[in-house]
């Protein structure tokens, strides 16, 4: 595998072509999640939760996500690497400029923010410095004290027409990916048609542009009970084995199904 870069996105997304991200926090890791074949790891703020042991990604720091893309990147990988701004580094441009700088320095090709409208000026400030964003909108953990809960987002129309008219105005203010996180399927695949940019579903059903999964719930390790998450160790004999049933059930469209989606 060639080393993936944007442009192997965007021809990807234009040629129908699904793509593979998976979370990832250490070298062994990384180097295993581009053998099998994903074009994308994600340095999740997750690692709040799975590695920390915190109930939610708020107590994580610019130190630990630093770190820890420093980490991925021992283990070369061939995927693009997006890394995580975790909670408050990114509430004023000013903040979002030095700690997207760290990350970038740590070795990121791009960093994700939580958010829409109120980002639109932070993005194009990253984006004409040369800092390639990835926007996350619907049920962004980040807000979990705001939403009352893990809750999906996007069932009324109000909401859904919100997250829509969000997506199109972080693409306009020049982000180059989008996730979406939990939101009915019809939703998700309605925003990916509208939008030139690719977007990133977990949980938001099959119409997006590519999948993730944090790495952890992929392999059974965790107690994640969401209805998008499924165990692709399951009949596996390897780990190696595990992760490339992720790629391929993906690319092959036989993930998600009906019963990983949200209506
Ligand atoms: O932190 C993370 O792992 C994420 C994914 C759930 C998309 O943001």
């Amino acid at each position: 595998m060639r080393k993936i870069t944007l442009s192997t996105l965007n021809k990807m997304k234009a040629e129908g072509d699904k793509f593979v991200c998976i979370t990832a926090y250490d070298a062994t890791f990384s180097r295993l999640i581009s053998d099998a074949g994903a074009e994308t790891i994600l340095v999740g703020d997750s690692l709040g939760m799975v590695l920390q042991g915190h109930d939610s990604t708020i107590p994580v720091s610019i130190d630990d996500m630093a770190y820890h893309t420093q980490c991925v990147l021992g283990g070369n990988p061939q995927s693009l690497v997006i890394a995580d701004l975790p909670f408050m580094t990114y509430s004023t441009a000013d903040q979002a400029m030095d700690n997207a700088t760290a990350l970038m320095q740590a070795g990121a090709q791009m960093v994700k923010m939580e958010g829409g409208t109120w980002l639109s000026d932070t993005i194009s400030r990253l984006v004409e410095r040369g800092i390639p964003v990835c926007a996350h909108l619907g049920l962004t953990p980040q807000s979990v004290n705001i939403f009352g809960g893990f809750k999906v987002q996007g069932r009324t129309p109000k909401e859904a027409k919100s997250i829509l008219a969000n997506a199109v105005e972080i693409q306009d203010a020049g982000a180059s990916l989008l996730v979406l996180e939990c939101i009915p399927a019809e939703l998700a695949a309605d925003i990916s048609s509208k939008l030139d940019i690719p977007v990133i579903g977990i949980g938001a059903g099959p119409g997006t542009d590519a999948q993730v999964l944090v790495m952890h719930d992929l392999l059974g390790l965790s107690n994640a009970r969401a209805r998008f998450v499924h165990n692709f160790m399951e009949g596996q004999a390897t780990i190696q084995d595990g992760l490339k049933a992720f790629v391929d059930a993906v690319k092959s469209g036989d993930y998600p199904r009906e019963e990983h989606c949200y209506r």
